[in-house]
């Protein structure tokens, strides 16, 4: 659309029905803030520049999450400290806002499931018609707690909207309208700044209610229109937990089918929990419960195991994570393989085709190509060569008690067994350290570390030692 286009997302409530000393739009669904998938909305649809935030609760952290969302940096604010209703969060934006020609779109920083081609619909909407005001409508099975849509009939004719009445105020005939308020409208600019005064806070909660302009603009002989969106899930707007939970559940459905019609297979999907940014590639296989989060890349042909958890990661293509594994803030080259029962905690790198078994914890860990640690280890701050065989039970004593050490093996080296390897230490290329040792001194290359006290022979003692206990 030609016609400028400023958009203003209300943001400032509390909101006491979530029951909760956190503003409501920082709340999540679908791995996101409320107000991050607004944002993304919104810009959509009008450049940062156009865009404003009305903040007033938690203001600082509203715009802290405003401010990281991609390409959001320029994104202003209006700040509204006491906020006496969504009629006043406008008014208080006045002076930023009334300079700017065009239209105002308004948005409800409460409603995350809204499509931006629904925005432009609503925005074609205006720009085309003779309305000097266009909202969206749902028709809802069950509208309570929504503002009613009052259709025009009579003169007004029945396209065009005579009012919009809050539940609280609604007489019995308008609560048994289905046709709900979303909260988010369209305004010739010029004739909102001009009618906006008018709204009086003459209701049951003394608030500046901004669905009063719908009547406003009507008396000063402008028409409102609606538009009805096909699906009433994207009005939902999110007033408690329970309904936080409800549209939880919409995003993730969402998801899963983008990833699922794009060629990434989910097993008992309704199980599995994928956040919006999550990039899935073709052929990789999800199994049931699941749970990947964050700003997760996963490549082709990948498979992610039952149960397991993947946060904030890359895995390149053909990396097989098995069941119950965890993997956080990590990288993984092709064919690596991690699990059952793997936990890659924060930061590691994991060359192609290493292999991390059941039991194994990793962090801030550098596992070279082909490397292995097939089951119980700890490894901690340790840079691991490729082709390296790390034995059960390995441990990396990476923490005196004061500060973090490095632990460094080289190239094709060999750890036994139940090894214990006291940092800051280093371990040659191609050595050997014997299982049981506990190595404190640098390990030349290609050299054995014994490290463990020698074994004794007591012949025929378990014989006399059970003859002497005897009854
Ligand atoms: C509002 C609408 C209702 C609509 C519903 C859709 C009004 C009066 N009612 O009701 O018709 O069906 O949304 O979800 O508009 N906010 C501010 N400053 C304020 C008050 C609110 O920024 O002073 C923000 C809130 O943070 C929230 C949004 O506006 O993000 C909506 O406020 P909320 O109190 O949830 O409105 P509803 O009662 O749901
Ligand atoms: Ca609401």
């Amino acid at each position: 659309m030609r016609i400028p286009v400023t958009v203003v997302i209300l943001a400032a409530g509390l909101g006491t029905r979530m029951k909760s000393r956190r503003a409501k739009v920082l709340h999540r669904a679908g791995g996101k803030a409320l107000i991050e998938h607004v944002v993304e909305t919104a810009l959509e649809l009008a450049p940062a520049e156009r865009i404003f935030v009305v903040v007033g609760y938690q203001a600082e952290e509203v715009r802290k999450v405003v401010a990281g969302v991609p390409s959001g940096s320029a994104i202003r604010f209006i700040e509204q400290p006491e906020q006496k209703g969504t009629g006043h969060a406008l008014m208080v934006g006045r002076e930023t806002l009334a300079g700017l020609d065009g239209y105002l779109v308004i948005l409800y920083g409460d409603g995350p499931l809204l499509r931006a081609e629904t925005l432009k619909r609503l925005t074609e909407a205006a720009a085309t018609g003779e309305a000097g005001g266009v909202l969206l409508s749902a028709v809802m099975d069950d509208p309570t707690g929504y503002g009613r849509v009052i259709r025009g009939g009579g003169a007004l004719g029945a396209r065009r909207v005579a009012r919009v009445v809050e539940q609280k105020a609604a007489a019995p005939d308008e609560l048994a309208i289905r046709e709900a308020n979303m909260g988010i409208y369209c305004y010739r600019a010029d004739l909102f700044w001009k009618l906006v005064d008018e709204i009086r806070p003459d209701n049951p909660d003394r608030e500046y209610y901004l669905t009063d302009m719908v009547e406003i603009f009507n008396r000063a002989g402008h028409r409102v229109e609606a538009v009805r969106i096909d699906d009433p899930h994207e009005a939902l707007g999110i007033n408690d937990r329970v309904e936080l939970a409800r549209v939880d559940a919409i995003l993730r459905e969402r998801k899963r089918l983008e990833l699922m019609l794009a060629g990434v297979t989910i097993e008992k999907p309704e199980t599995v929990v994928i956040d919006a940014d999550v990039r899935v590639g073709t052929d990789t296989v999800i199994e049931p419960f699941a749970q990947i989060l964050g700003k997760t890349v996963i490549g082709a042909d990948c498979r992610v195991g039952a149960c397991s958890i993947v946060r904030d990661s890359e895995l390149a293509d053909e990396v097989e994570i098995g069941p119950f594994t965890i993997v956080a803030t990590s990288r993984l080259a092709r064919g690596v393989h991690a699990g059952p029962f793997a936990r890659l905690r924060m930061e590691n790198l994991v060359e192609e085709g290493a292999h991390i078994g059941n039991f194994v914890e990793l962090k801030k860990t550098h596992m070279g190509a082909h490397a292995k640690a097939s089951h119980l280890a700890y490894l901690g701050d340790a840079q691991i060569g490729a082709k390296v065989n790390i034995g059960a039970g390995t441990i990396t004593c990476n923490y005196d008690g004061l500060r973090k050490h490095v632990t460094k093996i080289g190239d094709g080296a060999f750890v036994g067994s139940n090894s214990t390897l006291v940092a800051p230490i280093e371990i040659g290329e191609g050595a050997y350290v014997a299982a049981g040792s506990v190595v404190t001194e640098r390990v030349p290359p290609d050299a054995l570390a014994l490290g463990r006290a020698r074994q004794v022979i007591k012949e025929d003692w378990a014989r006399k030692h059970k003859a002497l206990h005897k009854k």
